[in-house]
């Protein structure tokens, strides 16, 4: 039994089963996993989460083993495969997360048939078997966290179950405004938002959409939670320790000798419709189209992670991706180097180094809940590197003063943004670096956390919008 239970669809760390038979954690590079590892440290918390992997699956029957546990209590909810897929790939990753970053192309998509009707049925008793958990882990009272979209319904089987929890939703996400939300049946928006509204308070990382998720509770016509903001920061200190480990400082030299004193665009993001990888290469090809002599001056590098290849979408957008990158290489390379390099590898030190060398930052998502990497970059960041930065992030409320902002479905205007942020004088690029490096420092993991829990212990209504 505990009295602080976070909950989150993926937990630190996927296991897989070694040939000799034990169990091998390997912890995630990116996302909101990682935020969350840093956030519990030292709380006491129960962290409770979905069985992934076959290595999952046995943890959630054995307990995590005390080697594997680095200080966490962790407990992994075996749904079932069948639940699992149609909560998290259909529901949660195939509507919920195109819903909210605004990606459906809605000629064809989404078609809420009969197969669609049966996914959500999946999502509802994912949510229900993890709301049982929670209610027999929470002491009497406890403070309950949820996090994103994958657990919405938590909210009104928690307040049924267990009326005594302080409870608390946190989207790391974007959220849809109502008129986006009638894409969805009456009765499932319904459903979502007035369960949402169960929890005692919901929180965002930006104002935006925070609004927005009120606006929607006001048009489903229920009683309202309270609704906070708290932005999240990355772990500068444990950022600052993987700029100084050997890994790291390796894979530094290895990319300056690569770079070859050509300067450096860098993005770093997951294969992930809403990072707009595409119109970010095609802006990259527009500027050396305009300005053949950055041919040779400038490298664009792509630090990418494979993501969510059980959605088709997914599979195609990384095969449109590398044939735009091979068909800009054919266009503008010339011999050995060409002005694209895209990598796909879940390598986390080899992103620090490249986040500590990068000129220009390009950050350019159609819509993000925060995006973290506009954060990590300034943090790290010794070259006074100038960040591009979507004004669709929620990072922009924060950084946006300081960055070049990009309109990202805008290529033209990217493009030209790029070319200013390479052209930018020294001075400038100082001035604008140290406006960003405290700023993004500014918030933690724990600090964020902190609020987050203190917003689940405030009396449940009447708060409004604020931070
Ligand atoms: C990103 C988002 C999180 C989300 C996570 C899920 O990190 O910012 O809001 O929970 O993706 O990703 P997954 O790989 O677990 O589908």
């Amino acid at each position: 039994m505990s009295d602080l239970v976070v909950v989150s669809n993926r937990g630190p760390a996927t296991f897989s089963v070694d040939a000799d038979g034990s169990l091998v954690a390997r912890h995630a590079a990116g996302g909101l996993a990682p935020s969350l590892v840093s956030a519990l440290s030292g709380t006491g918390a129960l962290w409770i989460a979905t069985a992934m992997s076959d290595g999952d699956r046995r943890v959630a029957v054995e307990g995590l083993p005390a080697s594997l546990a680095g200080g966490i209590g962790l407990r992994l909810v075996d749904v079932g495969p069948e639940v699992r897929d149609l909560a998290y790939r259909v529901v949660a990753n195939g509507t919920l997360w195109f819903l909210y970053h605004g990606l459906f192309d809605q000629v064809r998509q989404p078609r809420c048939d009969r197969s669609w009707h049966e996914a959500w049925a999946g999502y509802r008793e994912f949510n229900r078997l993890i709301a049982e958990e929670v209610a027999s882990s929470a002491d009497e009272g406890a403070t309950v966290v949820v996090n994103d979209y994958h657990l919405a319904l938590l909210g009104s089987h928690l307040a049924g179950l267990r009326p005594d929890l302080s409870t608390v939703h946190f989207h790391h996400t974007p959220f849809c405004t109502p008129e986006e939300l009638r894409i969805l049946p009456s009765a499932v928006v319904t459903e979502l938002v007035g369960s949402l509204a169960a929890f005692g308070a919901c929180g965002f990382h930006t104002r935006r959409w925070a609004e927005s998720f009120r606006r929607c509770v006001e048009a489903v016509a229920c009683e309202a939670p309270a609704v906070f903001v708290a932005p999240l920061g990355p772990d500068a200190t444990e950022l600052t320790r993987v700029v100084g480990s050997p890994g790291t400082v390796r894979k530094r030299a290895e990319l300056l000798e690569r770079l070859g004193g050509r300067a450096l665009v860098l993005r770093s993001d997951r294969v992930e419709l809403s990072k707009n990888l595409l119109r970010g290469f095609l802006a990259f090809g527009e500027l050396l189209e305009e300005r053949p002599e950055l041919r040779s001056r400038v490298v664009f590098i792509a630090r990418t992670y494979a993501s969510r290849e059980d959605l088709p979408e997914y599979v195609a957008y990384r095969t449109e991706v590398e044939e735009l990158v091979a068909r800009l290489n054919e266009r503008f390379g010339s011999g050995r180097r060409p002005p694209v390099e895209l990598e796909v590898a879940d390598d986390f030190e080899a992103s620090v180094a490249a986040l500590c060398s990068y000129d220009v930052l390009l950050v350019n998502p159609l819509r993000d809940g925060m995006n973290l990497v506009a954060k990590e970059g300034p943090v790290v960041n010794d070259r006074h590197g100038v960040l591009a930065l979507s004004r669709e992030a929620g990072a922009f409320d924060e950084l946006g003063s300081a960055a070049l902002a990009v309109e990202p479905f805008d290529v033209s205007g990217t493009a030209a943004q790029l070319g200013r942020a390479l052209d930018m004088d020294p001075v400038e690029r100082a001035r604008r670096s140290g406006e960003l490096a405290p700023v993004a420092a500014g918030r933690t993991p724990a600090s964020w956390f902190a609020e987050v829990a203190r917003a689940a212990r405030r009396p449940r209504r009447g708060d409004g919008v604020g931070s």
